[in-house]
């Protein structure tokens, strides 16, 4: 991290796992006079920018909500056109993904996408699972409240065969039954497209995050645009309750 930190010029501490909600394709291409897909198909083409605009900054976890559980209620040519495009990114990416040793992981309902996708995600993810530096996670098929329904269930499951004892419930012990994991919290979560809202994205684990909203759409977010979200972030004081004095007296 360290040269990285020395070449930005900003004071406070670099993130460790930035969160984004793409937003706004479907504008993008509209104000354009297209049709949603071109969107997309942009959309994509701007993820493999950030992805490189995270490496700038030696960024060790980025999680990129791709499609939300609502999204399957678009119209069925939409849905299958994200479902291609994130089919033919998965593809190309594989092999760059292995050789800058990042880790691929998805959050979110593997079931339910289609079964190409799902063998192309669990390929990548095998391929990329013993690097431990850099973690690009994809929110696919993802809902908060799905989330915490699947790690309820599956927290139950464990405490009928005995594995959880309920009485030692705490919050380290169910957040391991979240599609995240053992993955940090994310300290940033950017929103682009000038909507300011969650849609149902990483409720629980953003408790304490920082949110940034850009009025760029997706396709226009670009490196600049990412690195003052950073800056921004970095301008900012991470109180988690306590006071500014209580904070600046610690060491
Ligand atoms: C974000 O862009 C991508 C997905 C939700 C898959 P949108 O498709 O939501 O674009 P807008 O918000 O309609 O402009
Ligand atoms: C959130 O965007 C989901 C993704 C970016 C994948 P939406 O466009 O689906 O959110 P709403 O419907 O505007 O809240
Ligand atoms: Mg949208």
């Amino acid at each position: 991290m360290s040269s990285a930190n020395e070449a930005t010029p900003s004071r406070g501490t670099l993130p460790t796992h930035v969160a984004i909600i793409m937003d706004g394709n479907g504008r993008w291409a509209q104000t354009r006079g297209l049709r949603r897909e071109e969107g997309h198909r942009h959309g994509v083409e701007n993820v493999k920018r950030i992805l490189e605009a995270a490496r700038d900054i030696d960024l060790r976890y980025l999680t990129l909500y791709a499609f939300s559980v609502e999204n399957w209620k678009r119209p069925r040519t939409e849905v299958d056109a994200l479902m291609r495009l994130l089919d033919s990114f998965l593809k190309a990416q594989r092999d760059d993904l292995i050789e800058k040793q990042v880790r691929l992981r998805v959050v979110g309902r593997l079931d339910g996408l289609p079964g190409r996708v799902v063998k192309r995600i669990e390929e990548t993810v095998a391929a990329t699972r013993d690097f431990s530096r850099w973690t690009l996670s994809l929110a696919l098929n993802y809902g908060s409240r799905t989330e915490i329904l699947d790690a309820i269930r599956n927290y139950a499951k464990a405490v009928q065969t005995g594995e959880e004892d309920p009485a030692s419930l705490d919050w380290s012990a169910l957040q391991r039954y979240l599609y995240t994991g053992e993955m940090p919290d994310p300290d940033l979560v950017i929103r682009t497209s000038g909507e300011h809202r969650v849609s149902n994205f990483l409720l629980l684990q953003s408790a304490y995050a920082e949110y940034f909203f850009s009025e760029k759409y997706w396709p226009d977010f670009d490196k600049d645009a990412f690195h003052a979200a950073i800056d921004a972030y970095r301008n900012r004081q991470r109180r988690f309750g306590l006071t500014s004095a209580q904070l600046q007296s610690s060491p």
